[in-house]
């Protein structure tokens, strides 16, 4: 049982920072394969409650190895902040290994970003305002600085100058603000590196030997399947592949080692950001979901648009990411309704539809046909056993998993550690 990944199956915000954690404990090392500082993934332990940007939430299991893999998007003063936070909280943040083909969030990469959406108006996307956009477009473009880059102070300037060449044409002509100095960005990435330097590392090299070794390994996703750049609601989504494949090309690791793809599935929806949204909810329901599920974005502070369980969207994620297991989160939320509506399907233009469009217009005109499950009352959030829930509650699981293509191995009835039912072992 080497390698896992554990990834979000809706649009992000699952509990994966939760999931990687409880898992943590018992593997060797956690990776990140793509992403970056646009993540916010809550980990509580005890009363202690930590919010995760940048690095693995394994950091936080004394045993585990945390891995930055070359998939991710690294802003070096997050990074360097965020270490110092759990630094101070008392974490050990030694074993941090950073892969040396990671891309540099520079600078003028969030500048891109914040005057891109700006400039869209109504049409932006809502992003997170962090640069990755504009960093995972430099490294297809072949203008990305790596983290090994800020280790040749000659290679950096080039790199930065031909990176800075066109953008202060369109930053000065287009978005009519000032050019950014090369000299001043150099200086800026060069003042980061000694202090990041211990961590660089063939993580690649690293990952395979822990793997030959017979170490497990879990690869820990960033945002979800529906913010894919290949499978997610394009163009509203980030720039990376958080769907299973990225984890082999955003860490070196070959698609035979991985045993293992849990879907973390929320057992409502949310969303952050503009974009299709069929089972979202105007009402009160909505507001009530926000209020009980603490619906707001841990990175931006933005409410998150709340609506019913999605089917499809599960049944789409099983398929693209060749999901195991899914991991069901937030059961307890849902206490208190005395019917909860599933989508089951859509109605596209008159028409059912049971699987997710690949049109983006079909989608945009997806309507929810739903079904309803009877809701408890009871209190869940001491349930240790799929036993200990009440009939309609296990009933709802069943429906779930029925629907969305793969077994449903634990249950999440609050934000705590031990607050899961674990019913198939993950290990
Ligand atoms: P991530 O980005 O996927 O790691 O998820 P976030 O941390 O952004 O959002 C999930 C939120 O739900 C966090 O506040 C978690 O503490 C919380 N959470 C996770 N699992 C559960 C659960 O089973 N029940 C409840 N009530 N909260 C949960
Ligand atoms: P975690 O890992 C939810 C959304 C943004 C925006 C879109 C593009 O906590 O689940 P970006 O800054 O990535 O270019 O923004 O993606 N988004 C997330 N939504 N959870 C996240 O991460 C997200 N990361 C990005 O809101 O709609
Ligand atoms: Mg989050």
């Amino acid at each position: 049982m080497p390698a896992l990944v554990l990834l979000g199956a809706q649009w992000g915000d699952e509990g994966k920072g939760k999931a990687t954690d409880l898992l943590g404990g018992s593997v060797d090392y956690v990776v990140r394969y793509q992403g970056g500082n646009n993540a916010g993934h809550t980990v509580v332990v005890g009363d202690q409650k930590y919010a995760l940007h940048l690095l693995p939430s394994g950091i936080l299991s004394p045993g585990c190895t945390p891995v930055i893999g070359n998939g991710v998007v690294v802003d070096p003063s997050v990074l360097l902040s965020e270490l110092s936070g759990l630094n101070e909280r008392g974490v050990d943040t030694s074993k941090l290994l950073i892969s040396g083909n990671a891309h540099i969030i520079t600078p003028y990469n969030v500048t891109v970003d914040k005057v891109t959406e700006r400039f869209l108006g109504k049409r932006k996307i809502g992003t997170t305002g962090r640069g990755i956009g504009p960093t995972y477009a430099d490294k297809i473009n072949r203008v990305g600085i790596r983290v090994q880059d800020l280790y040749d102070e000659s290679i950096l300037t080039q790199k930065v100058e031909a990176a800075l060449d066109v953008k202060n044409q369109i930053l000065t002509k287009l978005y009519n603000r000032r050019a950014i100095a090369v000299s001043q960005v150099v200086e800026e990435l060069l003042g980061y590196a000694e202090q990041i330097k211990p961590y660089v590392a063939d993580t690649v090299l690293v990952l395979n030997q822990a793997l030959e070794d017979d170490k497990v390994v879990l690869f820990e996703g960033g945002q979800g399947t529906l913010l894919d750049i290949d499978h997610g609601t394009y163009p509203f989504v980030t720039s990376s592949n958080p769907t299973a494949g990225g984890a082999c090309t955003g860490a070196g690791v070959g698609p035979t080692k991985i045993s293992r793809v849990i879907g973390i599935l929320k057992a409502y929806t949310t969303r952050v950001g503009a974009g299709p949204f069929p089972t979202e909810l105007f009402d009160e329901d909505g507001e009530a979901l926000r209020r009980i599920g603490g619906e707001r974005g841990v990175t931006t502070g933005r409410d998150r648009r709340c609506g019913w369980f999605d089917a499809v969207i599960a049944r789409y994620a099983t398929r693209v990411n060749g999901l195991t297991d899914f991991f069901l989160t937030k059961l307890d939320v849902l206490t208190g309704w005395e019917q909860i509506p599933v989508c089951v399907a859509y109605e596209i233009d008159g028409k059912r539809v049971e699987e997710l469009p690949y049109s983006q217009t079909d989608f945009h005109h997806a309507k929810p046909v739903y079904e309803m499950l009877p809701g408890w009352s009871e209190d869940i959030s001491k349930a240790k056993s799929f036993s200990d829930l009440p009939k309609n509650a296990q009933n709802y699981v069943k429906a779930l998993e029925e629907m969305s293509g793969a077994p449903i191995s634990a249950i999440g009835v609050g934000p705590g550690r031990d607050e899961t039912i674990e019913i198939n072992s993950f290990l």
